[in-house]
C-alpha cells in the first residue's frame, strides 16, 4: 500500500506513512511525547531497563551543569548487551552481522558465533597483552566484521576504545593516540577501496615511529598484501586467536565507566575527544534504534557508515546488536565495480533498512534512476538519513525511486556529541516533511533559541538540548574546559553548533554548522585543521579555509592561501599543496581549489574576515564591510574565482 502524499502547499508537503506500517510499528502511540515530557526522568528509567543491568541504579540522574552522571550506581556491560543477552534466546543462531567485501566474499556470524569471537578476543587482550579496565585501545580498521570484534572485546573488559576513521593518515592517527593515551592498536594489513588496497598497516608502520608508547599492534590478515611485522610488537590477529580458547566474561562496569572516546573536529587545529560512558549511551542506543528505524530481530538492518564515525558506533554497531537485528555490513566503496553495488547489496541480502547519508543519496540520484531499477528493492521497509541536511528533491527521490513511495524516510539529526538521534521523523507517530528532520524524540528536550538564550517560537535560531539526555558527552578527553567553553559558554542550556527553524507545529529544520566547522560529505572537518596543515606547507605564509556549495558532497572546501615572498604560484604548487593536506589529515579534507593571493580581507585589526570570504567564494552579497581594511583584495578575489569558474578542477577525494 501506497503512503499518502498531501500537500498543503509548495512549501509545506506533507508525507504521512501506510497504515500498514503504523499497524506494524512497535511505537505507534502518540502518547510516548507526553508520556516522556510529563515525567523524563521516569521515562528515561524505563528505557534504561530494556537493558540487562548487573545491578542496579541507585538514583536516575545527578546533574553538575554541564557534567551528567546517568543511572548512577548501576553496573552493565555494554558487550554483555550487544552479545549475551540473545544467547538464551532463539537470536543466538540467527545472524548478528552479515558482511560484504569489496570483492564480493560473503561472511557471516551468528550471535553465537559473535559472542565466542569477541570473548576469545578479550581474552586475548586482557591475558596476552595486559589489558585492563580504563585503558585505551585505538582501532584503525577498514570495515570488516573484525572491527566490530575489537570494539565489543574492549567494551567487554573496560578497556576505552579510540576507532579512528581508516582514511585518516599517519599524522592524524598519531594526534589521536598521543592525546588518548593508547596502549595497544588493533588495525588490518589493509583495506579494499574501489578495488585498491589501502595499505593500513604501512601508514600504522609509520605512525609507530612516533608513538613509543604503543606497546603491541595486532593485526588481522584481510588483504593479505606484504607487510612489515616487527617481531616484539606486531602479532597476526589470526595467530593470536587461534592460541584462545577461552571465553572471557564481560566484567561490570560502573554506568558511568567510560566506553569509548570518538575524535570530532571542531573550531580549533586540534580534535576533541568526545567521551561517552556505557549506561545512559547504551540505553539511547537501544531506545532510539529501535523507536527510530521500528527496528526488530527479524529485520536486515544496513547502516553504510564507517565505524569510524559516531554513527557507525551508535546505528552500525551497538544499538542494532543490542536489539538483536541483523546488521548488513558493507566494505567498499558504492560505485565499485559498478555504480549499482548498493542496490545490488540490498536485493543479495534482502536489506530491510537502509540509513544513509545525503551524500550519497545525491550521488546515486546523479547516476540515474535505471541503476535502482535494474535490482528488486522489495525488501526494502523503511529508509534514514543521516549526517548533513537532505535537500527535498533528494528526499523525494529517495522516498520515490528507492522507497517506491512504500517506506517512510526518516531524517535524523544528532551529533557525536549526543551520542545518539536527537530530532527524527517518526514515521508510526508523525507526519513526514521533506526537508525537515521533525520532532525531537520522545525523552529529548531541543529547542531553537535566539542568540539571546530565548526560545523562538516560529522562524531561525540556533539548535540546542534544554535538558540533560542519558547519552550525552561527559566531557572531551583531557580538555574539560573546552568542553565548557565549546558547548556551555553560549546558553545555560547545552549549543550544538547548528542554525535551524522551527515551524508552527514544532517541526525542526536543520540549516548546517554556524561555527568554523564544515561538513563534506557529512564528514565533520574543521577550517582550523586544514589551514594549519596548509601553512606547514613549504612556501605558504598564510591560509584562510571556508567552505563552499557543492551539488554532491553539500560543501567543498576551498582554500585562500598567501604564498611566502619569492614563491611563484603554480598549478603544480596547488596540487602539491592540496595532496600536502591529504597528507597531512587525510584525503576527507582535501580543499578542492586554492585560490592564490597577495591578501586576505582583514580587520583593521588584522583578523581574516572569514564572513567576507565565504560570501566571497559563494558569490553572495558581502554585508557589513565597514570594518574591511583592505577593500581593494575583494576585487581581486572576485576576478581570481572567476577565472577559476570550474572549481571541480582538479578532481579531489
Ligand atoms: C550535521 C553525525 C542536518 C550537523 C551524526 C551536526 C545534520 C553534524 C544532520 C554532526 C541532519 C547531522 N540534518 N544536519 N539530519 N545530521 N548533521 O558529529 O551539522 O559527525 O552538527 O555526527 O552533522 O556531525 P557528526
Amino acid at each position: 500500500m501506497k503512503n499518502t502524499i498531501e500537500t498543503l502547499s509548495n512549501e509545506k508537503r506533507i508525507i504521512s506513512a501506510s497504515d500498514e506500517f503504523k499497524a506494524n510499528a512497535t511505537h505507534s502511540d502518540p502518547e510516548i511525547y507526553k508520556l516522556a515530557a510529563a515525567d523524563r526522568l521516569g521515562f528515561w528509567e524505563a528505557q534504561a531497563s530494556q537493558l540487562h543491568w548487573f545491578s542496579p541504579w541507585t538514583s536516575v540522574l545527578e546533574w553538575e551543569r554541564p557534567f551528567a552522571k546517568w543511572f548512577v550506581g548501576g553496573t552493565i556491560n555494554a558487550s554483555y548487551n550487544c552479545l549475551d543477552v540473545h544467547l538464551d534466546t532463539d537470536r543466538r543462531d540467527k545472524a548478528a552481522v552479515v558482511w560484504e567485501g569489496e570483492l564480493g566474499d560473503v561472511r557471516t556470524f551468528t550471535y553465537a558465533e559473535l559472542h565466542h569471537e569477541v570473548a576469545r578476543f578479550s581474552t586475548v587482550l586482557t591475558t596476552r597483552y595486559g589489558i585492563q579496565k580504563g585503558d585505551r585501545v585505538t582501532i584503525y580498521m577498514p570495515l570488516i566484521p573484525e572491527s566490530v570484534v575489537a570494539i565489543l572485546a574492549c567494551a567487554r573488559i573496560g578497556a576505552i576504545h579510540s576507532v579512528v576513521f581508516g582514511g585518516f593518515s599517519a599524522q592524524s592517527l598519531i594526534d589521536r593516540i598521543h592525546d588518548s593515551g593508547s596502549r595497544l592498536v588493533i588495525t588490518a594489513d589493509g583495506g579494499y577501496r574501489r578495488g585498491k588496497v589501502v595499505p593500513l598497516k604501512s601508514i600504522v608502520d609509520e605512525a609507530m615511529e612516533k608513538c613509543p608508547a604503543i606497546e603491541a599492534v595486532v593485526v588481522v590478515r584481510h588483504v593479505r598484501n606484504e607487510i612489515k611485522m616487527q617481531p616484539g610488537r606486531d602479532d597476526e590477529y589470526q595467530s593470536v586467536m587461534a592460541d584462545t580458547t577461552d571465553l572471557q566474561e564481560a566484567v561490570p562496569m560502573d554506568s558511568e565507566d567510560p566506553l569509548f572516546i570518538l575524535y570530532t573536529s571542531g573550531t580549533t587545529g586540534k580534535p576533541k575527544g568526545i567521551v561517552h560512558t556505557t549506561g545512559g549511551y547504551m540505553a539511547h542506543a537501544k531506545y532510539s534504534a529501535q523507536l527510530v528505524f521500528d527496528l526488530k530481530p527479524s529485520d536486515v538492518y544496513w547502516c553504510t557508515a564507517d565505524v569510524g564515525w559516531i554513527t557507525g558506533h551508535t546505528y552500525l554497531v551497538y544499538g542494532p546488536l543490542a536489539n538483536g537485528a541483523t546488521v548488513m555490513m558493507y566494505e567498499g566503496s558504492p560505485d565499485y565495480p559498478d555504480k549499482d553495488r548498493f542496490w545490488e547489496v540490498i536485493e543479495r541480502h534482502k536489506v530491510t533498512i537502509l540509513y544513509t547519508a545525503p551524500t550519497a543519496i545525491r550521488a546515486f540520484m546523479k547516476w540515474g534512476n535505471h541503476l535502482p531499477e535494474k535490482h528488486d528493492l522489495s525488501s526494502l521497509r523503511l529508509l534514514g538519513s543521516v549526517g548533513e541536511p537532505i535537500n527535498p528533491e533528494a528526499w523525494m527521490w529517495y522516498y520515490t525511486v528507492i522507497g517506491k513511495g512504500r517506506c517512510p524516510v526518516v531524517d535524523t539529526w544528532w551529533q557525536t556529541e549526543t551520542g545518539g538521534i536527537m530530532i527524527s521523523t517518526l514515521p508510526a507517530l508523525s507526519p513526514m516533511r521533506p526537508g525537515y528532520t521533525g520532532l525531537p524524540l520522545p525523552g529529548i528536550d531541543v529547542q531553537v533559541l535566539h542568540e539571546s538564550g530565548k526560545p523562538v517560537e516560529i522562524g531561525g535560531g540556533l539548535l540546542s538540548i534544554m535538558s540533560p539526555w542519558p547519552s550525552m558527552a561527559r566531557g572531551i578527553w583531557g580538555d574539560n574546559d573546552r568542553f565548557k567553553s565549546v558547548y556551555w559558554d553560549t546558553f545555560d542550556t547545552y549549543f550544538a553548533g547548528d542554525g535551524a527553524t522551527v515551524d508552527d507545529d514544532g517541526y525542526i529544520m536543520v540549516l548546517g554548522r554556524v561555527d568554523d566547522v564544515l561538513n563534506v560529505a557529512g564528514h565533520r572537518i574543521g577550517t582550523m585543521e586544514v589551514e594549519s596543515a596548509l601553512v606547514e606547507f613549504d612556501g605558504v605564509a598564510e591560509a584562510a579555509v571556508v567552505g563552499i556549495a557543492d551539488e554532491l558532497k553539500g560543501q567543498a572546501i576551498l582554500a585562500f592561501v598567501i604564498l611566502k615572498e619569492g614563491v611563484t604560484p603554480s598549478d603544480e604548487f596547488e596540487r602539491a599543496a592540496i595532496d600536502w593536506v591529504s597528507k597531512a589529515i587525510g584525503a576527507i579534507a582535501k580543499p578542492k581549489r586554492i585560490i592564490f593571493t597577495p591578501d586576505l580581507p582583514k580587520t583593521r585589526s588584522g583578523k581574516i574576515m572569514r564572513r567576507l570570504l565565504k560570501s566571497v567564494a559563494n558569490g553572495q552579497p558581502l554585508g557589513d564591510v565597514t570594518t574591511l581594511a583592505n577593500p581593494e583584495v575583494v576585487g581581486f578575489l572576485e576576478q581570481q574565482l572567476s577565472i577559476k569558474v570550474d572549481l571541480s578542477y582538479p578532481p579531489t577525494n
